[in-house]
């Protein structure tokens, strides 16, 4: 191997430590946005029930074997591949590829947040007073010539400098202090959410299963969800296992990161939902609940009209601003270790290119929305470009590919080793989780990945 050797390569501290940066990469704006959003619009508790089954029957025998790869090999993710089996190498250079693009619009929305965290600390977010002038003003500033830009490129540098100082002084030190700080942020807005008056009407909104709703493109939606909010099919589970130590158990790290995952998703939907039906926000067809619109239009419009609203939006952007920020340091650092490892640069100087990239990238994306808007390739803007081919090519092409090599490929010997699975006594665990992943998850992931493409 190029770059460390083994002994010199970064090792995390603890058990508690690799939950705790899997969970940050896992929960991020997928769970405090999305998940509500998209729940709220594929029947409440039934996307809710299709989402954990997806999470259990793809979620987790993915992330057990992307956790394998990872330790087994003690490499990034192209390195990983190399050293188990040569011919695999392609598959950790898609896994960086889709790291990086990833990263190319998420920075530019983790920058959006950082806005509105900004502008609620200020106070300039309370000052309009229907969503239509809070649509205005989100319009306007998507499409602004430098604003964007230039909040999604402070936080690409804040990112690197925590990536720069290191895995344990920067992005474990990082971790321990900001997932406690998100729990607790979130535990505190979904309880004041829970006490308004009337607040039961949102929580029925949620969780109430509603199977009319529910069709086969739920079930794609569900599951292209739990990929995205697990942080499966792009290299970081892969990169952050190789730094667990030898004690770390990756059957219990992978249920806990899961579990915490989708205890935040469902806290977010708990936040938000019952305090927007008691100030009857959503008692109106014009109030919109999907994709952006939902944290920058009809948020910033409910925390206008609540008591000490200011402060409430100020504690929620917050949050959005912690979880976007745990996931875009594992992105980072896919691309970081995969340089540092692969091309012999130094650890500061492969965070430094990282960092330059995305600085160029983020901004196209980020112009894209407004002053490059005729920027278009196959009809899309570079934004949603970047969206779409990640999450509907490389993604599912990543995860089945994963599945197969881990389930048909990845010598048995360290399977077993990495899961702690020895005599014969656990062996029908491993038997399951092996036709999981040889004939479930392709199976699945093939479906996805056609209908996506629009062949199915
Ligand atoms: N899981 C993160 C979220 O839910 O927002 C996003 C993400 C992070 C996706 C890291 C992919 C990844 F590799």
């Amino acid at each position: 191997m190029k770059g460390e050797t083994d002994e010199s390569r970064a090792t995390l501290g603890s058990r508690l430590s690799a939950v705790l940066v899997a969970a940050g990469s896992a929960v991020g704006l997928g769970n405090i946005w999305r998940f509500p959003a998209m729940a709220g619009d594929n029947g409440g508790g039934a996307f809710l029930l299709l989402y954990i089954l997806c999470v259990i029957v793809l979620g987790l025998p993915l992330m057990l074997a992307e956790f394998s790869v990872g330790r087994a090999s003690r490499r990034n993710a192209v390195g990983a591949y190399r050293k188990l089996d040569r011919r695999w190498s392609f598959l950790g250079y898609n896994s960086v590829l889709v790291a990086f693009l990833i990263l190319g619009f998420y920075y530019v929305v983790s920058g959006w947040t950082l806005e509105y965290f900004v502008h609620s600390v200020t106070g300039t977010i309370g000052r309009y007073d229907t969503p239509d002038a809070y649509r205005g003003i989100f319009e306007n500033f998507r499409i602004h010539p430098w604003r964007p830009t230039v909040y999604a490129w402070i936080f690409v540098l804040i990112t690197h400098g925590v990536i720069a100082l290191g895995v344990r002084r920067g992005i474990e030190r990082s971790a321990k202090f900001l997932m406690p700080l998100l729990f607790v942020v979130l535990v505190v807005l979904a309880g004041h959410s829970l006490l308004m008056p009337d607040s039961d009407e949102g929580v029925r909104f949620l969780l109430r299963p509603d199977f009319s709703k529910v069709t086969p493109r739920t079930v794609l939606a569900a599951l292209g969800q739990a990929f995205f909010s697990l942080s499966i099919g792009m290299g970081c589970m892969i990169t952050y296992a190789s730094y667990f130590n030898k004690e770390t158990d990756l059957r219990r790290t992978a249920v806990n990161v899961a579990v915490l995952d989708t205890v935040v998703a469902l806290l977010a939907g708990l936040a938000i939902f019952p305090a927007a039906y008691s100030a009857g926000i959503f008692s109106s067809a014009e109030v919109p609940t999907a994709g952006p619109d939902l944290v920058f239009i009809t948020l910033p419009a409910l925390f206008n009209s609540m008591a000490w609203g200011g402060l409430w939006a100020a504690v929620f952007f917050l949050l959005l601003v912690v979880a976007a920020l745990t996931s875009t340091l594992s992105l980072h650092e896919v691309v970081t270790a995969y340089l540092h490892e692969e091309w012999c640069m130094s650890r500061k100087g492969a965070a430094g290119l990282t960092t330059v990239s995305m600085l160029f990238l983020s901004a196209l994306a980020s112009l894209s929305l407004g002053m490059l808007s005729d920027w278009r390739i196959c009809g899309l803007t570079i934004f949603d470009s970047l969206d779409f081919l990640t999450a509907n090519i490389l993604m599912p092409v990543g995860g089945l590919l994963t599945s197969i090599f881990v389930g048909w490929r990845f010598e048995r010997r360290l399977l077993r080793r990495e899961l702690g699975i020895r005599g014969r006594q656990r062996s029908g665990r491993l038997t399951f989780l092996l036709f999981m992943l040889r004939w479930v998850c392709p199976v699945i992931l093939l479906a996805v990945f056609l209908d996506n493409l629009g062949l199915l």
